[in-house]
């Protein structure tokens, strides 16, 4: 049946598209955003899609990690970039407790789209399995996530790789091969052994989205702040920073501050 979502045609041709790219070996680029400038700069430069990552908790929120954040504090920032983002399409993190059960997901999902996404990103494999279908099923695009699951640090004890065990690798593969059969447009895979996210690259039909993962993925996400050197507090191992904004920040106030003083 349509809706507001299937009549969407930016949304129909992300999932097939996004195939498409992939047979023809394409490489993806991805990047986060949280607000609305962040979006407006980001946009139109050539990545493949946007995400409104509930790595904005730690980010921009300051907290120790993504599991406090809610579902108003995704619709808030989701709001915010979409503002500034006209050509890329935009997908909105569904954050901790928003996927409960199959209502809830659906609801969740719902709000996000209201907010200016385009598609919304679901963490978690087979157990996710019949939320990501009702989601799919209202016509909105689906961004799976596996591997390392940032809302379950907590229960996980770290930020550790996944699939070094073969039992680990075999779930992943299934879990990989479930979603894509489920109809999602792509999935992130965050640090996953790399050997495990080249296999399951090859036999998924939607492109791979690595974090952490290695180089045989069909494309790389990022933490936008992490390449721009602009949170300085934490630098994962596997992000090489293009320029340190951070200091230059600094330097500038610094500049600033002696100019006052010295007037
Ligand atoms: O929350 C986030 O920003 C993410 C990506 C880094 C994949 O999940």
């Amino acid at each position: 049946m349509e809706n507001v979502y299937t009549s969407n045609k930016k949304i129909h041709s992300l999932v097939s598209s996004f195939i498409v790219k992939k047979r023809n070996a394409w490489k993806f680029a991805a990047l986060t955003a949280y607000d609305y400038p962040m979006g407006r700069l980001l946009d139109g430069l050539g990545l493949d899609f946007l995400l409104v990552g509930d790595s904005l908790g730690m980010v921009v929120l300051g907290h120790p990690d993504t599991t406090e954040v809610t579902l108003d504090d995704m619709v808030h920032h989701t709001r915010a970039v979409a503002r500034g983002v006209n050509d890329t399409p935009l997908i909105a993190d569904l954050p901790a407790r928003s996927t409960e059960t199959e209502a809830i997901g659906v609801r969740s999902a719902r709000k996000l789209m209201e907010a200016g996404a385009n598609g919304v990103k679901a963490e978690g494999g087979r157990e996710l399995l019949s939320v990501i279908k009702a989601i799919l099923g209202e016509g909105i695009p689906v961004l799976g996530h596996i591997g390392m699951l940032p809302q379950r640090v907590r229960e996980e004890g770290g930020y550790r790789i996944k699939g070094k065990t073969p039992q680990q690798a075999g779930e992943l593969m299934e879990d990989a091969l479930t979603l894509d059969e489920a109809g999602v447009f792509a999935m992130v895979l965050e640090l996953v052994s790399p050997p495990v996210a080249d296999s399951i690259s090859q036999k998924t039909r939607v492109p791979t989205i690595g974090i952490g993962s290695g180089s045989g993925c069909d494309g790389q996400i990022l933490v936008t702040y992490d390449l721009l050197g602009m949170f300085p507090w934490f630098k994962p191992r596997f992000v090489q920073p293009k320029v340190d904004l951070a200091s230059q920040i600094q330097s500038a106030v610094a500049e600033f501050v002696k100019e006052c003083r010295e007037a």
